[in-house]
């Protein structure tokens, strides 16, 4: 009896030994697992936070791309919508797919995009240009004048490299080809226009030698045709000199300040002899007392030249020209007025440009390059030059100068 009771003693302590042990064993596990969780929630979360800063500098560096690149593609827009030649791009079936504004200008046309070639270009060389490049893939380029509209267009025409399809630029040469014909025109006219005085010359020389000189009052009529005619020669020949000066930016000025009568006077007394023999009546009217104005005497005279040569070969004899001169507000208007012939009013803007001429057969010979001197020099005095006039009655031509 005692014995099992101690046996059940023994058993009971090793039991409780036993379970304590477990306790012991089971708390150290549970803590290492948590401790294992800790250190992986510790890893995991370092990674996350790795990969979201990798993710984050990615996304600034494609920010900053896609901010160049659409800066980029901007300034291309704003290019082709400033371009004044024309852009347009076409697939493989001729549809354009862009155009900018001025090749819709230039084909008046405001919807290109989505319709064919042939319906926007409307001219079977441009569509010819197109279709060859297209079959070729060489680059193709062609001008051609549209009628209907006054243009000179200049097709070039390239295959797309992006595409199967094409580019195609397109320039206005209107305004270049204008010129050109003006050039054309101006050396043609100027043939002309010397032929003419050096005919007559010739005729009046060859009068007075088979006899005329031996009738003095034929003969003096005779000598003051040559020199009427040996007077516009010599104008122009200055104005052509002047314009190459122009041309050439040869056109240096020595201002000194000068009394507006003394100008006025110059060229008045270089002019006199010219009206005379048109018989015209040439004078100045102008106080001494005008504020002295800047300018280069020679070329200013030049200026005055111009305009009272325009006054003399556009009055009809009998009629006058006036020089004359008033003060203005820091300037000096200076004017030539006639009794001449007039200006049609439609004209009066354009006599100043280069080699205009209203009406040729009008009057007179000339190159159309008077006026556009005067302005010229006028301008580069910093001053302004215009003209009013009536048909049938007159011309007044102004000009100003700023006072010294
Ligand atoms: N005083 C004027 N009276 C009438 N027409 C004028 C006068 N001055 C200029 N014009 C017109 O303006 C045009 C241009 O003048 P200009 O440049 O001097 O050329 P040009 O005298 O050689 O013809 C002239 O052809 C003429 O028709
Ligand atoms: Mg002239």
């Amino acid at each position: 009896m005692g014995s099992t009771l101690i046996l059940a003693v023994a058993f009971l302590a090793i039991a409780a030994w036993f379970a304590w042990r477990y306790y012991r064993l089971r708390r150290r596990v549970d803590e290492f697992a948590n401790q294992i969780r800790r250190q992986e929630f510790e890893t995991k979360t370092k990674e996350l936070e790795n990969l979201s800063t990798a993710l984050t500098s990615l996304i600034s560096t494609f920010d900053v791309r896609l901010s160049t690149l659409s800066s980029e593609r901007s300034r291309l827009a704003n290019l082709l919508e400033q371009l004044t030649d024309g852009v347009l791009i076409a697939d493989a079936q001729g549809i354009i797919q862009f155009a900018n504004p001025a090749a819709g200008r230039l084909f008046q046309n405001s919807q290109p995009v989505n319709r064919s070639i042939a319906e926007v270009i409307r001219h079977h060389q441009l569509v010819e240009a197109w279709r060859r490049c297209q079959q070729t893939r060489q680059m193709q380029s062609e001008t051609v004048e549209v009628p209907t509209h006054h243009q000179y267009l200049q097709l070039v025409v390239a295959p797309d490299q992006q595409s199967s399809g094409t580019l195609l630029l397109v320039q206005d040469l209107t305004r270049i080809r204008r010129l050109e014909t003006v050039r054309r025109d101006f050396i043609s006219n100027l043939s002309h226009e010397l032929r003419t005085p050096l005919a007559s010359l010739k005729a009046l020389t060859e009068t007075l030698q088979d006899g005329a000189l031996e009738d003095p009052p034929a003969a003096r009529r005779f000598i003051d045709q040559i020199q009427t005619e040996v007077d516009a020669l010599t104008q122009m020949a200055t104005e052509l000199l002047e314009l190459s000066r122009i041309e050439s930016g040869r056109l240096s000025l020595d201002l000194q300040p000068i009394p507006p009568a003394e100008l006025l006077t110059s060229a008045c007394e270089r002019m006199q002899l010219q009206a005379e023999r048109a018989g015209l009546s040439l004078r100045v009217e102008c106080a001494e007392t005008l504020p002295k104005v800047r300018m280069d005497l020679q070329r200013m005279e030049q200026v005055l030249v111009n305009l009272i040569h325009n006054a003399v070969k556009y009055t009809k004899p009998g009629g006058e020209v006036i020089l004359f001169a008033e003060a203005g507000p820091g300037e000096v208007r200076f004017a030539v007025r006639d009794t001449g012939i007039g200006i049609p009013a439609e004209d009066v803007p354009r006599i100043f440009e280069r080699f205009y001429r209203v009406e040729k057969s009008r009057a007179g010979s000339g190159t159309g390059l008077g006026l556009s001197i005067a302005k010229h020099i006028v301008e580069t005095h910093k001053g302004k030059i215009w003209a009013e006039s009536v048909e049938g009655q007159g011309s007044t031509f102004y000009f100003t100068i700023p006072t010294a």
